[in-house]
């Protein structure tokens, strides 16, 4: 049964590309990241520093499997039609629809753009400097050939006293900021680790490492982001969480 849920999980989570009616680009300004684009529902907007920037039809994007789309969805159209308006501050001549079937991606000066699944219900980009899915993942800047800006971390992470955690309030954080990649149940995927049969110690230990910045594995960039919101108490009911009811 629990491979079947986590089956189901994965094809759930397998949204290769944000569709919409209309898409609206526009520009957000970050005190330590500076000016980037954003996407539908203000999203910030990522490229991978592999890709060609090309000309619409042939930028070459590298983030093709359906790992690596979940997360880092592409930034598409619904249609070939949708309309794909440039906000204040975006150069309208940059934006590009690449031909083909709908949905059709996105690309600005030539780049294929996406976005991260991290960054659902935060504030601060949290996908910079990320390196995962073969390369460097760096907000689109609305001058996208000037220098890439300030690597400042986003908002740190306010800690607080460790009690003995709370499953209960683990769990909602887990549903909220976990589950969309390691899976509701944590069984995981190719990519991302099953965190069943963790123990707390275990959980605990790998939470920190990653909190401090420091590499585990191959994927370790997109824990960093993730490990950096966490205070001392989260880890511990997320441990408490994973350690007793993800079995
Ligand atoms: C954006 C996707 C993503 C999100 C969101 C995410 N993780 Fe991870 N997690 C990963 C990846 C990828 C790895 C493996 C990293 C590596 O290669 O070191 C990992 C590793 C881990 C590990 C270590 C597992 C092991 O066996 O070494 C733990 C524990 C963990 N995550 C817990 C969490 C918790 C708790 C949350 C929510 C607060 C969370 N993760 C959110 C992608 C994610």
């Amino acid at each position: 049964m629990k491979l079947i849920t986590g089956t189901l999980m994965a094809l759930a989570l397998a949204t290769p590309a944000v569709a919409q009616d209309t898409l609206a680009v526009g520009v957000a300004q970050s005190d330590t990241l500076g000016p980037y684009l954003t996407g539908s529902d203000g999203r910030p907007v990522y490229r991978l520093a592999p890709d060609t920037q090309a000309d619409d039809t042939a930028a070459r994007a590298t983030c093709t499997s359906e790992d690596c789309l979940q997360v880092w969805p592409q930034v598409a159209t619904g249609a070939s039609d949708t309309p794909v308006t440039a906000g204040d501050g975006v150069d309208a001549d940059l934006l590009t629809t690449r031909d083909g079937d709908a949905p059709q991606t996105v690309t600005y000066n030539g780049w294929p753009l996406h976005y991260f699944v991290g960054d659902a219900g935060t504030d601060a980009p949290q996908g910079q400097k990320i390196t995962s899915f073969g390369g460097d993942w760096q907000l689109v800047a609305p001058d996208v050939d000037a220098a890439p800006q300030d690597t400042a971390a986003p908002e740190g992470a306010t800690a607080s006293q460790g009690a003995s955690g709370d499953a209960s309030a683990g769990g909602q954080m887990f549903a909220r900021n976990c589950a969309q990649c390691h899976g509701r149940d944590g069984a995981g995927t190719s990519s991302f680790p099953s965190l069943i049969g963790k123990d707390a110690a275990f959980v605990t230990d790998r939470l920190e490492t990653y909190r401090a910045g420091e590499r585990v594995g191959p994927n370790s960039g997109l824990m960093y982001g993730v490990a950096r919101r966490l205070s001392d108490t989260d880890i511990a009911n997320l441990a408490a969480y994973i350690s007793t009811e993800l079995n």
